[in-house]
């Protein structure tokens, strides 16, 4: 029997990439999202017989429920995703990272769905600076992005039972191409701005960011679809590939665009900085990232010198677009 799988958020930048690779890998699956961004990134699969779409907002227990119907395991991605998006409207964002996350976990129980894969991030530690932050190092956070992940994993570990194995994944800051493109992340910034402006202006230079291409993201949620229940649950895995100060990760730009300037803002602070351990993954589950950060920055630079974007600026790709769209929600 084909496992029927739910993605929540599928038509945002990770889940764009994911529900191809799902589909590809012979899974049935429905996504639930309500398209703050639009829904072009669905179109290539849209007609696919696997696929189903449910348009609706996780916020709603009756529609959580109906989505679960038939479903085996759930992808859940839907939030709203980092720090400035977060301080527009906390109270809709605790609703969202947090609320939500609570109604869909008791619905896989009430229904019995016992696989739930969660996307934590790596901005839970904060500020570590004593080496590489492994999954037991304590968290400090730093953002209400971060304070509401952290209650979602906390919630979800304290209702792991022998029927609900939720597992977390904490993803390091993502880079790489998708259908549903996001500038408003550091190496994609980066380079665009490398590209069309030969300029870059960082803050916090020495602050060290981990990095994970969001191919092998896609890639890590499928490792976990497919492990045995007991190797995933009430587990927590690091994800991502390498470590780079911004400072560092700007030079490497550098070498393919030798015009760059790098301009350092001195007065500005970076509330994170810290550097991840990616083994425990690697030791479960036996994953690996596979794309370097010098690759990722090689096909977004690739994309944006044979102009894929007629606008790179356009505002759909930024933080302003969610705003807009936040301010909306009651
Ligand atoms: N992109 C990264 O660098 C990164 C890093 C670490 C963790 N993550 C986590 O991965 C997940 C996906 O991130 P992303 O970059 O694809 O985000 P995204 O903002 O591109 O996509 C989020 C999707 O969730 C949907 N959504 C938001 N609120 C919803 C609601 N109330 N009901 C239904 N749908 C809703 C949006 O319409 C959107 O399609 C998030 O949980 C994020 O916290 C992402």
């Amino acid at each position: 029997m084909r496992r029927r799988v739910l993605v929540t958020g599928g038509a945002g930048y990770v889940g764009s990439i994911l529900i191809p690779l799902l589909l590809k890998e012979g899974f049935k699956v429905r996504l639930l999202d309500y398209l703050m961004f639009g829904g072009e990134s669905l179109l290539e699969f849209y007609g696919h017989p696997n696929f189903e779409f449910v348009k609706g907002d996780i916020r709603d227990r009756r529609i959580v429920e109906e989505a679960l119907e038939r479903i085996d395991t759930v992808i859940h991605l839907a939030a709203l995703v980092g720090e400035e998006a977060c301080e527009v409207k906390p109270k809709v964002t605790w609703e969202i990272n947090f609320e939500a996350t609570r109604i869909i976990a008791s619905c896989c129980k009430q229904k019995k769905i016992k696989r739930f894969i969660f996307s934590s991030t790596c901005s839970n530690y904060g500020i570590y600076r004593a080496g590489l932050a492994q999954e037991d190092t304590s968290l400090n956070i730093t953002s209400l992005y971060a304070e509401t992940k952290v209650a979602c994993e906390e919630y979800l570990r304290t209702i792991e039972t022998s029927q609900f194995h939720p597992c977390i994944l904490r993803f390091a800051m993502m880079f790489g191409l998708s259908p549903k493109m996001r500038f408003n992340l550091v190496i994609n910034d980066f380079v665009r701005e490398a590209v069309h402006k030969k300029r870059v202006v960082i803050y916090g230079p020495k602050c060290w960011r981990a990095f994970t291409h969001v191919r092998d993201a896609a890639d890590a949620y499928l490792t976990c679809l497919r492990a045995p229940l007991n190797k995933i649950s009430g587990e927590i895995f690091n994800v991502g590939t390498e470590n780079y100060q911004k400072k560092q990760l700007a030079n490497l730009i550098k070498e393919y665009i030798p015009e760059l300037q790098i301009k350092i803002m001195e007065k500005k602070k970076d509330p994170r900085n810290y550097r991840i351990s990616f083994k425990k993954i690697e030791r479960r589950l036996g994953f690996k990232a596979k794309r370097s950060v010098k690759e990722g920055i090689l096909e977004i630079k690739d994309a944006l010198e044979k102009k894929i974007f007629s606008n790179p600026y356009n505002p759909r790709y930024e933080i302003w677009y969610k705003e807009k769209f936040l301010k909306s929600l009651l």
